[in-house]
């Protein structure tokens, strides 16, 4: 370690300055979580510049929490103010990236994953300690943010830009195949596809009991005979030959036993089906993931819920950035024989896999 006298001064105030920024930063994203789930930015995109009292009128919110709310995120240049009206405003270009119509270009909904994280801080120190890891149960909203972030990632893109990526798929679907979604979570994405092709037959799985609830929920009122979503551990799936289309959406790196699981998709596809995996865009090693945009995040996020979860079952631990050379290995010793990973410009955080038996 270097000693006091070989520190460079200009390098630490440097690295001083990035800590506080980073600080602020994390702050900006609480404050703009609570936006979210508030309602307050789109209430506030819906005015023009109010003072506080009228914001927490409009929004039926206690106006004390709405002005230290608002004064955080001005300080964070999130928001204006004019204190010559003590007015406040969301500017547009802000709210084209923080409300609930800019979907699927809402950050502010991304944001809720630092309260979602910060909710197991000390089950995850613990663990430094103990090892193991932390159940998706002792997680608060976890399923809710992860419908939310896939509403904009997955769901928002699929019909235009995600089927596409497979020659013909499309077409398939419109004449009738067999889906199987492995950890389908509240099952969004195949609804839509339930929805959009009545010929398909649709079936979800996931091993979290609120996420199938909260999908059968949103089904109550479709007349969807085409889709079934269940609560079903995948690392079990027995069938064989019986599927044309598995897809997993953000849902094999947590695993916990992700070799065995991508063994059961090689065997529950037909021949000529295709697995169409989407998963974190990184590599297996670190040093290249230093200027992939969303790295300190994905590692973070990785470390106290993807990698947690699946320890916590005993599992591998893989990690959310197993990254695409680990990622085609395992796919090619699952029995796939082609690999082709693919990328969509509207999603910076995924590689899209599209792997083949034949
Ligand atoms: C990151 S979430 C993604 C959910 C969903 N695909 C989406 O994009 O919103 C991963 C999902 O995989 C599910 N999962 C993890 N291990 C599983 C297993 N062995 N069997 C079934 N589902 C599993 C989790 O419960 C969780 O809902």
């Amino acid at each position: 370690m270097a000693t006091a006298l070989e520190l460079d001064p200009a390098k630490m105030e440097s690295f001083a300055a990035t800590f506080l920024d980073a600080m602020n930063g994390a702050a900006t994203m609480l404050m703009s979580s609570i936006g979210h789930r508030t309602g307050l930015f789109d209430v506030m995109a819906e005015m023009p510049p109010a003072t506080s009292e009228e914001i927490a009128f409009a929004s039926g919110l206690n106006e004390r929490y709405v002005r230290e709310w608002l004064n955080a995120l001005v300080a964070a240049k999130v928001i204006d103010y004019d204190r010559d009206e003590r007015s406040y405003r969301l500017p547009p270009e802000h709210a084209a990236l923080l409300t609930r119509a800019a979907t699927p270009s809402n950050l502010a909904s991304v944001a809720q994953w630092i309260a979602v994280l910060g909710y197991v801080e000390t089950q995850v120190v613990d663990k430094f300690t103990h090892g193991g890891g932390v159940c998706y149960h002792e997680f608060h909203r976890f399923h809710d943010v992860m419908a939310d972030e896939s509403a904009q990632t997955t769901v928002a893109a699929l019909l235009d830009h995600i089927l596409p990526l497979v020659d013909g798929l499309t077409d398939k679907l419109e004449q009738g195949i067999d889906v199987l979604d492995i950890g389908c979570g509240s099952g969004q994405t195949l609804i839509l596809l339930a929805e959009r092709f009545p010929n398909s037959r649709f079936v979800g799985y996931d091993l979290c009991a609120d996420a199938i609830v909260a999908g059968r929920s949103a089904i109550e009122d479709k007349d969807l005979p085409n889709l079934v979503l269940k609560v079903r551990d995948v690392s079990q799936l027995e069938e064989r030959d019986r599927f044309d289309l598995v897809t997993a959406f953000d849902a094999i790196h947590d695993q916990a036993y992700p070799d065995k699981v991508l063994r059961n998709i090689s065997g529950a596809l037909r021949r000529d089906g295709i697995f169409l995996m989407q998963d974190i865009r990184a590599s297996s090693y670190v040093e290249k993931n230093i200027d992939q945009p969303l790295g300190a995040f994905i590692y973070t996020i990785s470390c106290m819920h993807c990698m947690s979860v699946s320890l916590a079952q005993g599992g591998m631990g893989l990690g959310a950035a197993w990254g695409e050379e680990l990622a085609q290995e395992m796919l090619i010793g699952a029995g796939f024989a082609q690999v082709d990973i693919r990328q969509l410009e509207h999603d910076i955080m995924n590689n899209y896999y599209l792997a083949r038996l034949g």
